[in-house]
């Protein structure tokens, strides 16, 4: 996707987040009406940018809905999928070969498919099968359009009667958003500023995101993402309680490569008391071993608004790790080549 934008074009995608979620609010869905029947399964098939906004619907929905839903990040989709499943099939420039290939596997298989995105050949092989597409904005890339890869998806769920109370928690998320820009867009200094602290924690240092199963999960997936595409530097990611079971026994050596990582922990107010506890002995663990420990609270009350303030942070934090080493954040030159590769 050959997008040419210069740093600042990102902090005002940034800042226009909210307004993304207050847009999708207003999308008229009436056109998936017809798809409401007993589903077995749901599947979002979709790559990078557009393969995260299924999984924050995976985890909003692990507490929510009765069937199974799988992200699926691959050329076919599992074998259960059948007549019986809804298929969202998500890409933003709607060209992305694997996309379209499950695509393609959803309708052998006789699912329901419904597509999100800004056109390409996704729109047109939808429009032909008669299948609805949700058109979204285009000229983002599509991690500054998470917004439209994730409110969409939702909405749509609770338009076919399979989950509820999603347009609150949108809602609710527009207001958290709002006010956390405040504290962490580009006007203010990194002394009261908790996204430009966290940048100059990880400059110069390998970032280890730790969030938790069924929070802040998705979130320590995004700043993994978020720090690779923005700032052009290696992450990782892991979750409470299982890296306590593997990841946290390799401390050890090589003792001048671990003192570069800089560990920062995602916490949900809503955390299992169980996990709390493992994060302070966690903490303890690591302490004089890695270059730091810093920790992000979620806002809020509601799944989405929680897991968009931690993401919020991480965005904000990326694009100053990107300005502090004096990248561009936006263009994402070696996936464009991958693509382009591919093509040949
Ligand atoms: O951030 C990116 O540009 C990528 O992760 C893309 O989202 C990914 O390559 C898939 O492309 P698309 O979102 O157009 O389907």
């Amino acid at each position: 996707m050959a997008v040419e934008m210069g740093p600042e074009m990102m902090f005002e995608f940034l800042y226009n987040l909210p307004g993304q979620f207050e847009g999708c609010l207003k999308m008229d869905f009436s056109k998936v009406s017809g798809l409401k029947k007993e589903y077995a399964n749901i599947v979002v098939t979709g790559l990078g940018g557009s393969a995260i906004g299924g999984d924050i619907l995976r985890c909003y929905c692990q507490s929510r809905l009765r069937i199974p839903m799988v992200v699926n990040r691959d050329y076919v989709l599992p074998r259960f999928v059948g007549p019986d499943s809804l298929v969202l099939a998500v890409s933003y420039s709607g060209n992305t070969e694997e996309t379209l290939s499950a695509y393609e596997d959803a309708r052998e298989k006789g699912a329901s498919i419904i597509a999100f995105t800004t056109g390409g050949k996704l729109a047109e092989m939808a429009a032909l099968d008669s299948n609805p597409v949700i058109t979204i904005p285009g000229g983002l890339v599509p991690r500054a359009a998470t917004g439209y890869l994730f409110a969409p998806l939702v909405l749509v769920l609770e338009r076919l009667g399979l989950v509820s109370g999603a347009s609150e928690d949108l809602k609710e998320t527009v207001t958290v958003l709002t006010q956390l820009r405040e504290e962490i867009e580009p006007g203010r200094e990194e002394d009261s500023n908790r996204a430009r602290f966290i940048a100059s924690q990880l400059y110069q240092r390998i970032p280890v995101i730790w969030g938790c199963s069924s929070t802040s999960e998705v979130a320590a997936m995004r700043w993994k993402g978020q720090i690779n595409e923005n700032a052009k530097a290696p992450a990782y990611f892991n979750v409470f309680p299982e890296l306590n079971h593997n990841e946290i026994v390799g401390f050890e050596v090589p003792e001048d490569l671990v003192k570069k990582l800089a560990v920062i922990i995602l916490r949900d107010p809503d955390d299992h008391g169980r996990i709390t506890k493992r994060i302070e002995i966690t903490k303890d663990i690591l302490q004089g071993k890695v270059s730091s420990v810093a920790e992000v609270e979620a806002r809020g009350n509601s799944f989405l608004a929680k897991t968009y303030s931690l993401i919020y942070v991480g965005d904000y934090a990326s694009v100053y790790l990107a300005e502090l080493y004096g990248i561009n954040p936006t263009p994402v030159q070696v996936i464009d080549y991958l693509k382009a590769r591919m093509a040949e």
